[in-house]
């Protein structure tokens, strides 16, 4: 199982975002993908569940390239691929319970019972139990952010995408999420890709990362390989140095 992401362009009118874009997430391991606010991390991870189709160039999930899946054949990949999204999206007008138990619904494989005890499962993996019958307003952002993550985690999917799931969390928190993000991939096998703007949290969760930067894949290596690049934007950008970046092509 795995994530191919091949020579990726996507335009949004006049602005190039990703002009050749390509990474992999092997199977069982967690890709972190690094890169600037607004360098297209979100607009990659969209085509992963063919919310944007590639101007040119593909991605492959399990060898199936998704923009030429048929409706029903995407639908089905969604419900394999959980989805962490930036900000949360949860429905307002549904409770947690409902928010998180929304695929497994739709999944129509599991009893209401079965539903009850996965949704108030995954709720206390993100440690939030016994607040099923809020509603999102009731809650904070992090608690947002993390009902979040148990929605994506509901179904048992084979991968998940996560985007910034730790931005705006305080550290006690974040820690947590990063150990259930590592906890899935070792006990579960799960294939991931996390969008972290957080070096710590990246260390802590990374098999593989993959910089982006204008549009490309600057850098794709292990944790080690990074560490030790020398290219001035790889090292500039993990170690917050801007100076380090400005003079480099
Ligand atoms: N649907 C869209 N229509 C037009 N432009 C878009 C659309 N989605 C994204 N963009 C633009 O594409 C660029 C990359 O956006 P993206 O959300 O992928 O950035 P990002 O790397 O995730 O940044 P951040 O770290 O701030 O979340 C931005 O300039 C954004 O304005
Ligand atoms: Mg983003």
């Amino acid at each position: 199982m795995s994530i191919v992401i091949e020579d990726l362009h996507k335009s949004f009118g006049k602005k190039d975002v990703l002009t050749g874009f390509s990474a992999e997430a092997r199977d069982g391991e967690t890709l972190v993908i690094l890169g600037g606010s607004g360098s297209g991390k979100s607009v990659t991870i969209k085509h992963i569940v063919g919310l944007l189709v590639p101007d040119r160039g593909r991605v492959l999930v399990d060898g199936q390239i998704v923009a030429e899946l048929s409706q029903e054949e995407l639908f089905a990949l969604r419900r394999r691929v959980g989805y962490v999204f930036q900000f949360a999206a949860l429905f307002d007008s549904m409770t947690l319970a409902e928010n998180v138990g929304l695929g497994l619904r739709r999944q129509r494989s599991s009893s209401d019972a079965e539903i009850h005890e996965r949704v108030s499962e995954c709720l206390a993996l993100v440690d939030m139990e016994g607040f099923e019958d809020r509603y999102p307003s009731e809650i904070s952002g992090g608690q947002r952010k993390r009902a979040g993550i148990a929605r994506a985690i509901a179904t048992k999917p084979d991968y998940i995408l996560y985007d910034e799931p730790t931005t705006g969390l305080d550290p006690v928190t974040k820690a947590m999420i990063d150990n259930l993000i590592l906890r899935l991939s070792e006990e579960l096998g799960v294939t991931g890709i996390v969008i972290t703007h957080d070096m710590d949290s990246a260390f802590r969760v990374a098999d593989r990362f993959a910089m982006l930067h204008e549009g490309r894949c600057r850098f794709y290596g292990t944790p080690d390989e990074i560490r030790t690049a020398d290219d001035p934007v790889v090292r500039g950008f993990i170690e917050g140095r801007p100076e380090l970046m400005e003079n480099a092509t």
